[in-house]
């Protein structure tokens, strides 16, 4: 089975979407939250878990709004749960996101977009060292 990191993004919380989302993630058969944590991000984690997008256009504002409240940041583990929590997010950008997704049925803009969730494998274990180092591995 896999684990990825999960991040509930400051829109998500300040709009009372925690219990919304974490529903769903829950509500997933063979699926488990092993850790989850409030925390409100400062920049060195975020330029760190952020790297690959040093100098795009959208990399100051973005740092700027993940640092603009509290984050929710879980641990979910299960069989192809990687894969399985992009689907549940949906594409990156709302306005392309089908109803049902988590970004579909509740994003506005591409920047607030609720939800961060381990892209591969690779992501996965880098990410989860930067958000929860104390986890064994
Ligand atoms: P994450 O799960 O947050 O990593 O989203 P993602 O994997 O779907 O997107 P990506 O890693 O490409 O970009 C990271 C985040 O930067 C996105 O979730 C958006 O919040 C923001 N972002 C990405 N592309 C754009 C863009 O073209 N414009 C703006 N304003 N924000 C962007
Ligand atoms: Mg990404």
């Amino acid at each position: 089975s896999q684990r990825t990191l999960v991040l509930l993004k400051p829109d998500a919380v300040s709009r009372g979407l925690i219990g919304e989302i974490v529903g769903r993630v829950e509500r997933k058969a063979g699926w488990r939250i092993t850790a989850l944590e409030l925390r409100t991000l400062d920049r060195a984690t975020l330029e760190t878990h952020y790297a690959e997008h040093v100098g795009r256009p959208f990399y100051e504002p973005l740092l700027e709004f993940m640092a603009s409240g509290p984050s929710v940041a879980m641990v979910v583990e299960g069989e192809r749960v990687i894969e399985g929590l992009r689907a549940l997010a949906g594409p990156t950008d709302p306005i392309a996101a089908a109803p049902g997704s988590i970004r579909g049925d509740f994003g506005t803009v591409v920047r607030e977009n609720l939800i961060h969730a381990s892209d591969s494998e690779e992501s996965a274990e880098r990410e989860l060292k930067i958000f929860f180092p104390e986890l064994p591995r």
